[in-house]
């Protein structure tokens, strides 16, 4: 008998497809197009749905799948996914690095990349072929519950990021089978939420989208992202599912795509549920799958809906030949008919948390700090002994520093307890391992944030979901606090480490303030009192509102969820084993209602305060202290004239004249001076870093493409407008802080 051609690796991709397909019956057809949940076990999906992808599954029910898709008729191999967007998030031992956020306070690309590269091989021996990540979501309204899924706020440093890890977790190609699938979420808008409202409507003009929401998207498609996911959200009555002008016109249209479009979880059953556009699941997957999504995660309806609209007439099989290719597609691609990828448990003992990943993460760590306020008191001492207090809620919690994704942090069932404790170093573990031998290192809880109880609602959400536990600050306590003041109190210096839980971050969990809960700002203000110097590491999520106490703390770091070795990281840049280079990828409040604080809004509006409190954030995006003192000066540009199809190069001298050494990132923003359409004042271009020891001068070179320097105009179409501009460089996107020079754009 001969091989089915579908079978024959000598044979191209498109004809293995083509054969393929018509040996596939509708209802195999559709589960093909379904990836599905395995929480609740493995048989059905495969048996009942023809299932083409599985999530959310653990190493048990991972084998038992491959096994049942080997007994199917035509053997068509799983395409497993799963959401390791930090490292292999809820493999067990698997390296965890800093959240996404975090990670962008290194404004380094080759970071990244690398950080993916390494996610992307641990990943790959356990089976699993598709990550959803990057998000490529802009944080502006920091109550979101998933802002440090994000790369923070500004458009240009998430494309330059989000294709770094693109690149990083497709590696060599898909047929290297270190590979895995990368996913850009979630398209497009999402994040622009309704009083930070989770998923809410997103009120955003098509406009407004092509401005700041689809850059860093088209960036990542031309970046070769093999897959993308849409979000949940619907704009001006279109949900996204079925927004044909973004699908098509956009996405596939301009700018080429030819990648595998996902939904979000259970988007189809919202169409029917909670959007209310369809009467039925016939319905809406009819227009779901006519709308161009070729994969439906988790809504089971989907087999029958999808079916009933193919009898009904209301959807053509051709169309879903079409989706179905796709994915074989990807499969054929990754190789998985000739070898699924399974699970390597080999391979898995020589690569999981390998000493290169290890130090990478401790790279990464380190370079994800941040820190904001300092009086002189770091570096500490690291030749003499001495006592330092460590207190605070996140001082020794070690499932809390890894943040959202991550371990025990809800997602997965299968680790409760989360990462093995021994892998990470919370800042407790630093501070004893980097103080100087003979210091007395002390330790008091001295508050709690919030206690957590079950949703009297359900334990569910109507889509499947878990529905998160209720959580309410608790009252300042007065004993743990004094007892952390009576640590400080005779202390050279205390770290005080304060922030946000899981219960407070992610899908569903947006905030309604941004304050420290629970006991911590009466914590803060004890300490301050105190008189011994305080230096506050902000462990959390995303940025804080801190209190006003904080302005007479000698420091302020923030660590956003800093990954497994985060506290070792967080005590050598205490102690000055290491140099502060981390950047804000995101503007900090001083109160909640600033919302929003990002640098580049556009600046029509009477007066710039409010009455009752200035709208100056805390810190802007970009800012970022060293223990050193940094100048800039020279700002000159090779040519002030520049065609359109040219290229802007400067060069600015960068001297360190302090005493210890840096890596500065150096940043350049181009301002359009006259547009003709409203527009943001400036706008990051081009970053670089330069590392320069005490009293080192370096002549950094910048160069921004004239074709960046354009605005979308008032007919929606993004230009560059021939004419007057202004570069500015400097170290943060503070405008007190940049040189500026003028150069001028001509031609078309
Ligand atoms: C829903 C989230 O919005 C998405 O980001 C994630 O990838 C999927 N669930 C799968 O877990």
């Amino acid at each position: 008998m001969s091989t089915a051609a579908y079978l024959d690796s000598h044979r191209p991709t498109a004809e293995r497809v083509t054969d393929l397909i018509a040996r596939m019956t509708l209802p195999e057809k559709v589960g093909q197009m379904m990836q599905l949940t395995a929480t609740d076990g493995v048989r059905p999906i495969i048996e009942d749905f023809h299932a083409g992808s599985i999530l959310h599954t653990s190493p048990e029910r991972m084998i038992e799948a491959a096994e049942l898709v080997k007994n199917t008729r035509l053997g068509i191999p799983l395409l497993v996914g799963e959401d390791c967007i930090h490292g292999h998030s809820f493999w067990e031992g698997a390296e965890i690095y800093p959240t996404q956020l975090a990670l962008a306070a290194s404004f380094d690309p080759d970071l990244l990349r690398r950080v993916a590269r390494a996610t992307a091989v641990e990943v790959a021996a356990t089976g699993i072929h598709w990550t959803f990540s990057p998000v490529l979501c802009i944080a502006r309204d920091l109550r979101w519950g998933r802002v440090s899924e994000t790369f923070g706020e500004d458009p240009y440093l998430l494309g330059e990021l989000g294709a770094a890890m693109v690149e990083g977790y497709q590696g060599n190609g898909l047929n290297d089978p270190d590979a895995i699938l990368a996913t850009s979420k979630h398209f497009a808008g999402y994040s622009e939420t309704q009083g930070g409202r989770d998923a809410s409507e997103a009120d955003i003009s098509p406009r407004k989208l092509r401005s700041w929401y689809l850059p860093a998207f088209e960036r990542v498609a031309k970046a070769g992202s093999a897959t993308f996911m849409l979000g949940y959200q619907a704009t001006d009555g279109v949900p996204i599912t079925i927004n044909d002008w973004l699908l098509n016109d956009v996405l596939r249209g301009e700018w080429g795509y030819r990648g595998t479009l996902i939904t979000d979880w259970d988007n189809v059953g919202n169409l029917v549920r909670e959007q209310r556009l369809f009467p039925d699941y016939a319905q809406a997957s009819a227009a779901a799958v006519n709308a161009g999504n070729d994969m439906i995660m988790t809504t089971p309806a989907f087999f029958e809906g999808a079916q009933e609209a193919v009898r009904q007439g209301l959807l053509s099989e051709a169309r879903i030949d079409e989706a179905v290719a796709r994915i074989l597609t990807l499969k054929f691609d990754l190789g998985l008919f000739e070898d699924p990828r399974l699970p390597n448990p080999e391979r898995q003992r020589e690569v999981i948390a390998q000493p290169s990943h290890r130090d990478l993460g401790l790279e990464a760590s380190r370079r994800s700090l941040v820190l904001l306020q300092n009086d002189g008191v770091l570096p500490l001492d690291r030749e003499r002994p001495t006592t330092i207090a460590v207190v605070g809620p996140n001082a020794d919690d070690a499932q809390t520093q890894l943040g959202d994704w991550a371990g025990s942090s809800g997602q997965a069932d299968w680790l409760p307890h989360g990462q093995p404790r021994d892998m990470i170093t919370t800042v407790l573990d630093g501070v004893r391992a980097v103080a100087p031998a003979g210091s007395d290192v002390r330790y008091a809880r001295g508050a709690d944030i919030i206690t957590t109880g079950p949703d009297p609602r359900g334990a569910f959400f109507a889509d499947g979901q878990p529905r998160p536990h209720v959580a309410v600050p608790v009252d300042p306590d007065a004993d743990q606090i004094a007892e952390a003041v009576q640590a400080a109190q005779s202390a050279d210096a205390v770290v005080a480490v304060v922030g946000d839980r899981i219960e407070l971050i992610g899908e569903g969990r947006s905030t309604a303030t941004l304050e420290l809960l629970g006991g911590q700002n009466a914590l803060i203000e004890a300490l301050v009192d105190s008189g011994t110097p305080v230096i506050v590491v902000v462990l959390a999520s995303k940025p804080h509102v801190l209190p006003a106490c904080v302005e007479r703390a000698a420091a302020v770091i923030w660590a956003g969820n800093p990954g497994m070795p985060g506290g070792q990281a967080v005590a050598e840049l205490m102690y000055g084993v290491i140099e502060p280079s981390g950047r804000l990828p995101i503007s900090w409040p001083r109160h909640v209602g600033q919302q929003p604080t990002f640098y580049n809004q556009i600046n029509a509006q009477h007066g710039d305060r409010y009455a009752d409190l200035t709208q100056e954030p805390q810190w802007v995006f970009g800012d970022g202290l060293t223990y050193s003192t940094v100048e800039y000066s020279d700002l000159s540009i090779e040519s002030r004239t520049v065609p359109a199809n040219g290229v802007v190069r400067a060069t600015i001298t960068v001297s360190n004249t302090g005493a210890r050494p840096v890596r500065e990132t150096v940043q350049a923003y181009v301002r359009d001076n006259v547009t003709s359409a409203t527009w943001a004042d400036r706008e990051l271009k081009a970053f670089t870093h330069v590392d320069l020891e005490p009293g080192a001068t370096a002549s950094v070179s910048l160069e921004v493409p004239a074709s960046a320097c354009s605005i979308v105009n008032a007919h929606g179409v993004r230009i560059v407008e021939p004419g007057e501009f202004t570069l500015l460089v400097g170290p943060s996107s503070r405008l007190a802080a940049l040189l500026d020079a003028p150069f001028t754009i001509v031609g078309d």
